[in-house]
Order: C-alpha cells, then sequence, then structure tokens
C-alpha cells in the first residue's frame, strides 16, 4: 500500500552566531556555533508539502529579539536591514506571531527559546490541526466526525500543517540561550544607530532535499535511482509491535481475539523534540501493564478459556495519518497478517470479538487540578461491549476510578478509525480523558511532557498515593480484570493487581531516560541506552526508532517465560521471547 506521507532528507541542522562590522562579509565575523537545539523540518503529504526548510547555503539575519506584539509589528513595517533573525520566548511562539512573520519578507528564520527547566506558564498549545487527522480515518465518510465549528483538538493552531518558507529553530540549553541573549543584548537591542554599527547576527542551516509534494518526489527519486544512489524524500513509518497471551498456534486459527491497543508514536514541530506524555504515553504504559497483568493471570486462564485470545497492539505512526493502524488493517483484509512467513495463522478482521483502546489518560483537569474522568467512547452496542462496560464500572468504587459513558455523537481521532472504516460494524471501546473534545491544550506539541502529565519518579519508595503512577496502576488492574472475565467468561475472584511501582518504573523510561531499569534489564550489554527520554516522532520507515524495537523487548521481559538460556544462546535468538538469566 502506498503512503502519502514522507519526510524530505535534511543535510544538518546547524545554528551560527556571529558579531561583525558587517554582517554580509564572512571575513569579518566571529563564529560561535549554537548547542542544543532542535529544527522544524518538513514533510509531503500527497498533495502539499509543509514544514521548514532552510536555502541550500543556510539563511543569514540580524537578531532581534520579539518581547510583545508590537515587535512584531515594528520588525516586519520598520526595521532597516533586509532579513532578521527573529527570536521568541515561548509566550510569544504563537499562531498570531508566526503568521504574521511568515508573511513578512524580511523574516529569515525564527528562533525558540526555551530553557529545559522552564515552567510552562502559557494556557495552551496545539500546532496540530483542530481535526487531527483531518483527511484520513473516517473523516471522509458521510458521517462527519470533526469539524472547524465543533473539533477534537480546540486549542490547534494547524502550525504543522503550514509551509513557513523559513527555518525555525528550537534552543533549549541554559547556556546557548545564555549566548544568543547575551550577544543580542550588547550589539542589538538598541534600535538607534543599528544602520552604523556592527550587529549580532545568525545563520541557519537547515536545508532540506526536494519539494512539492509525496508523488512528485518519490518520482524524482525513483527516477535518479539508477545513476545514482541519491534520494529526496523517504515514505514515513515505522513497525507496529503486538504479541498474544497464547501463542496463536493452529489451534487458535478459529479462536477470536480481544485486542488491546495503544499508539507508539507522537509528533511536535521539532526534529527529536516529541515526548508526547499525555497524548501517547500515558496510554501506552497502561496497555503494557495491562498485558502484563493479563500474563500474570494467564495460568488461571489457560484451561477454561473460551473466550478467546488477548492481542497486545502498539500502532505506529498514527499522528500522521494512521500509518500504522490502516497497514494493519489493509495486511488483515488480504490475509497478510501475521505474515505468511510467520507460520503464524492468518488473523481476519471478523475475528476480533472487540478492540479495547486507550487514548490520552490524564489524571488532572488541567484548568482545575481535581481528579478527571475517564470517558468510554463505543462504536456500537452489543452484549460483549455492555458486558466490558459494566464490568468496569463495578470496579471503580474500589479503585477511586470515574468512569463514564462519551456523549460524543462520533468516534475519536484514534486508530478504532481505521477498523471502522474497513467493517462499519467494527466493535471497539476508546479510553480517553476527555469526552466531546480533548482536554490536553498541548497536544502533538514539546509541552506535551512529563510535567504536564504531573509525573515524578519516585526513586527506591513507593510512589504517593494520588500519584499518575497510582491512577494509572488501578485503571490497569480494572482493564485486566475485566478482559480476563471476558475470556474466561466468568467472574475474576483473585487479588492479582498492578502495582503502581510498576507504572512508576514503566513512566521513567518512557518519559525521563531509556537508561532505566526495565530497559536495561530487557536489553544485552550491547546495548547503550542514553539518558535522554526517546523521541516518539515516527520518522521515516528505513530507520526504525529506538522505541520500537525497546518496546518489543520490554513486552518480552514482562510477560515472556524464563528459561535457563545462557547469556549466549539469547544472543543467538534475538527474536524469541527469552529472559536472559
Ligand atoms: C558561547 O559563546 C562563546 C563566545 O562568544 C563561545 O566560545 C562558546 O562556545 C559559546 N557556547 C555555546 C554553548 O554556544
Ligand atoms: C494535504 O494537506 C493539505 C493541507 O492540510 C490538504 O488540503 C490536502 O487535501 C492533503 N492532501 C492529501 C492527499 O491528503
Ligand atoms: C474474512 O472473513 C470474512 C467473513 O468471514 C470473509 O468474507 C473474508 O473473505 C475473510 N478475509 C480473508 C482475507 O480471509
Ligand atoms: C475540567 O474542569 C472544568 C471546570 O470545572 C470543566 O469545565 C471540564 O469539563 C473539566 N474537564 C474534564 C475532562 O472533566
Ligand atoms: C487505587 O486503588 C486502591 C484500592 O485498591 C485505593 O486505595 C487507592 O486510593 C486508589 N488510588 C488512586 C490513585 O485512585
Ligand atoms: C536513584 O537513586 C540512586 C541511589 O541513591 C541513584 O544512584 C540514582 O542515580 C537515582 N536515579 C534517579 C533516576 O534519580
Ligand atoms: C546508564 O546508567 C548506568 C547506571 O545505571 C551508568 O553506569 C551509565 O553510565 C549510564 N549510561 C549513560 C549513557 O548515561
Ligand atoms: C532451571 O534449572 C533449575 C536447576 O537446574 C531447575 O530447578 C528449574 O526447573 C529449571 N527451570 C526451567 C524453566 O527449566
Ligand atoms: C537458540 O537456537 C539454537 C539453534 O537454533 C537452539 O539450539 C537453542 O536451543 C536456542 N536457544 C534458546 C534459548 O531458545
Amino acid at each position: 500500500m502506498q503512503r502519502l506521507n514522507s519526510l524530505l532528507y535534511f543535510l544538518a541542522f546547524v545554528l551560527f552566531l556571529f558579531a561583525g562590522a558587517e554582517a554580509t562579509r564572512t571575513k569579518d565575523r566571529i563564529y560561535a556555533q549554537i548547542e542544543g537545539t532542535a529544527a522544524c523540518f518538513r514533510r509531503l503529504n500527497g498533495t502539499h508539502q509543509f514544514g521548514c526548510s532552510s536555502r541550500r547555503t543556510g539563511n543569514v539575519g540580524v537578531l532581534q529579539l520579539l518581547k510583545e506584539p508590537a515587535d512584531v509589528t515594528w520588525l516586519t513595517k520598520e526595521a532597516p536591514d533586509d532579513t532578521y533573525m527573529a527570536i521568541v520566548h515561548s509566550n510569544m511562539f504563537n499562531e498570531q506571531t508566526l503568521r504574521a512573520l511568515k508573511d513578512s519578507p524580511k523574516v529569515g528564520g525564527v528562533v525558540l527559546l526555551r530553557s529545559d527547566t522552564e515552567e510552562n506558564n502559557l494556557a495552551s498549545y496545539s500546532p496540530e490541526d483542530s481535526c487531527p487527522n483531518r483527511y484520513s480515518g473516517l473523516s471522509s465518510f458521510e458521517k462527519q466526525l470533526c469539524s472547524d465549528s465543533k473539533p477534537w483538538n480546540p486549542k490547534g493552531s494547524s502550525l504543522l500543517q503550514v509551509d513557513w518558507g523559513f527555518p525555525i529553530f528550537y534552543v533549549h540549553s541554559d547556556t546557548s540561550i545564555k549566548n544568543i541573549t547575551d550577544c543580542y543584548v550588547k550589539h542589538n537591542s538598541e534600535r538607534e544607530g543599528m544602520t552604523t554599527r556592527s550587529l549580532c547576527a545568525m545563520e541557519m542551516q537547515a536545508f532540506m532535499i526536494a519539494a512539492k509534494d509525496s508523488e512528485t518526489c518519490f518520482r524524482r527519486s525513483n527516477m535518479i535511482n539508477n545513476l545514482n544512489p541519491m534520494r529526496f524524500c523517504d515514505p514515513m513509518g515505522d513497525r507496529n509491535v503486538w504479541a498474544t497471551l497464547f501463542a496463536r498456534d493452529a489451534s487458535e486459527q478459529e479462536k477470536s481475539v480481544i485486542v488491546l491497543a495503544a499508539r507508539l508514536d507522537t509528533t511536535s514541530m521539532f526534529e527529536g523534540e516529541a515526548p508526547g506524555a499525555v497524548s501517547t504515553v500515558a496510554g501506552l504504559v497502561t496497555a503494557l501493564a495491562t498485558y502484563s497483568l493479563l500474563s500474570e493471570m494467564k495460568t488461571e486462564l489457560s484451561p477454561a478459556r473460551s473466550g478467546g485470545n488477548v492481542m497486545l497492539m502498539l500502532f505506529n505512526g498514527e499522528a500522521y495519518d494512521y500509518i500504522g493502524s490502516s497497514r494493519l488493517v489493509y495486511d488483515m483484509s488480504n490475509g497478510m497478517f501475521p505474515p505468511k512467513w510467520s507460520n503464524v495463522p492468518s488473523l481476519n478482521i471478523s475475528k476480533i470479538r472487540m478492540m479495547i483502546e486507550l487514548n490520552q489518560l490524564s489524571q488532572i483537569n488541567q484548568s482545575t487540578g481535581a481528579v478527571a474522568p475517564m470517558y468510554l467512547h463505543k462504536t456500537l452496542d452489543n452484549p460483549d461491549i455492555a458486558k466490558f462496560i459494566q464490568s468496569m464500572k463495578s470496579q471503580q468504587a474500589d479503585l477511586n476510578l470515574n468512569l463514564l459513558d462519551s456523549t460524543a455523537t462520533s468516534i475519536p481521532p484514534v486508530s478504532l478509525q481505521s477498523f471502522v472504516k474497513a467493517d462499519a460494524n467494527f466493535p471497539g471501546v476508546a479510553i480517553t480523558d476527555y469526552d466531546q473534545s480533548f482536554t490536553n491544550k498541548f497536544y502533538h506539541s514539546v509541552l506535551d511532557d512529563v510535567k504536564l502529565l504531573k509525573f515524578k519518579y519516585s526513586n527506591g519508595t513507593a510512589p504517593p498515593s494520588d500519584s499518575i503512577q497510582a491512577y494509572l496502576a488501578n485503571l490497569s488492574t480494572a482493564l485486566g480484570r475485566s478482559i480476563y472475565e471476558l475470556i474466561a467468561q466468568k467472574p475474576y475472584t483473585g487479588t492479582t493487581k498492578v502495582e503502581p511501582t510498576q507504572m512508576n518504573e514503566l513512566l521513567h523510561c518512557y518519559l525521563n531516560s531509556l537508561n532505566c531499569s526495565l530497559f536495561h534489564s530487557a536489553t544485552n550489554d550491547d546495548f547503550t541506552l542514553p539518558e535522554y527520554p526517546p523521541p516518539l516522532y515516527v520518522g521515516v520507515s528505513n530507520s526504525l526508532n529506538a522505541v520500537t524495537g525497546l518496546s518489543g523487548r520490554l513486552i518480552a521481559l514482562l510477560t515472556g517465560a524464563e528459561t535457563n538460556s545462557s547469556k549466549e544462546e539469547c544472543k543467538l535468538n534475538e527474536s524469541d521471547v527469552v529472559r536472559c538469566p
């Protein structure tokens, strides 16, 4: 299947700062390279290009700090120089400023200065469309699911869907912010006499090859390929990650499957800065913990089980027209999932008894600070769905959950849309922290981070009883028990539950640092695990995200059976579900 989203190759993202007698005379320049930056990059869909690129040789301009809207007017109307690099802090990095700068021929680039330690004081910032995935999923069907008058993402500014025409950099290291600010204050802050003295200027390099739209780009790449291995762009994509509770051998072929799903990717305007704490990680870790709980209950289940199997499914690339889920549905409809070479019987979409999808799940109402309710969005009414919802609700008093039926009349922009698009009678429930529109005011932005989710790692101590860890652990417990009841077809009477400490470790890996104990246990010594959170932007299909493979290994660690294999044997059989001694 052809994917229409693509990402252009970039040569390098480099920011230089210099001051000289004349900004345009290279020999007079005193350069300093700026570290700790991330650049806005270019993407294409079937008909348009979006994002940013510099010129091939880089863009150069005089630094100008924009503190308030009046500075924007001055820069675009009165400023004496030909080209400026606009510097803004997060309070000015908004739709109004950026669109005004885009329309001005004087702006050669924009730099956002925001320290990693800066508190988020903004009321909202979502560069995503107000209707995420507006042109895919169910949106093209007559049952219109999102409109500008009643959007899912009311804070969305669609900055991600703009073709900027200049580079935009995000500078987050404190020393670089100080360097830029110092240089500006020393040389440029005085507007008097600007034309006669030396000024601080900046050169931005973030050139992305090729342009226009995916089709043109792929055609050019293929043409050139014969003579020269140069490619202009690559399709976006990665791998979905999945596992089943009971091995799907031939005896399972006719059995139905309950799919527990979450997304594995998110996005933002800047390369490598896509934390997705609320949009992605909260649902992802809840799915992982739920699956791990079911695996602990497995021995109680195997003989009696009459309600089928459980499949954990982590979809990748959902931010871009549901790449992962639409591919899975396509493969299923062609009898190609799982692939033939795996010798696992193929799974027909009609064998999915129900899909339970975990989407945005934050604990705190962002406006009031109170514990937020969770909403159940169902695709239709059937006995299984009724049983599942009834079972979830019967546990809410015990586990201190607040579950409500969604009042929305359509399905939110979640992976379930890909399935309902293929089969109007597809049974599914999406669990979210929103009813008719997102409560997350920072959807698909760099600010959808660990602070927004209010996660604080409890190092060696039990997480507080009102923490996000405790809250998501309770939700996982309820989910695990409800799914158990569906496949065992009897009430759950045990006491197995998800501990907040497990949730604590999971969130730590996905939000604070890849160099965490769970990923260490899930890999061997050959892995270098860096000290930063995994960027969750899906990227291009020929380079897999580290987090994709790590999540697969983590599932093996959390649910696999222990064997007495040596370390060497484990290394040999990488793809097996083996827990190393
Ligand atoms: C800051 O600027 C100085 C010179 O002005 C330079 O030596 C230094 O490398 C710069 N540091 C960073 C982090 O850009
Ligand atoms: C590409 O995006 C633009 C702007 O968001 C939209 O108008 C157009 O329909 C999209 N094209 C495809 C093929 O989805
Ligand atoms: C899936 O099942 C449906 C109904 O049972 C059937 O019509 C369809 O051909 C099957 N698809 C594949 C790929 O086997
Ligand atoms: C959060 O609180 C505000 C104010 O009470 C309310 O309008 C909003 O619906 C709440 N959000 C959720 C998700 O409950
Ligand atoms: C989680 O459930 C336990 C009961 O098992 C309850 O005591 C606790 O308050 C709940 N925690 C949260 C954060 O709701
Ligand atoms: C946790 O505590 C241990 C022991 O005090 C320390 O070595 C480690 O760096 C801490 N980890 C984090 C992530 O704070
Ligand atoms: C990862 O953590 C271990 C200790 O847990 C430490 O020895 C190692 O240096 C860390 N790796 C990096 C890349 O920071
Ligand atoms: C591993 O070896 C120990 C002792 O050699 C044995 O008791 C145990 O049953 C073995 N476990 C498995 C899973 O084979
Ligand atoms: C790994 O594979 C080899 C050869 O295929 C096999 O002999 C060995 O038992 C396997 N080890 C494990 C731990 O599965």
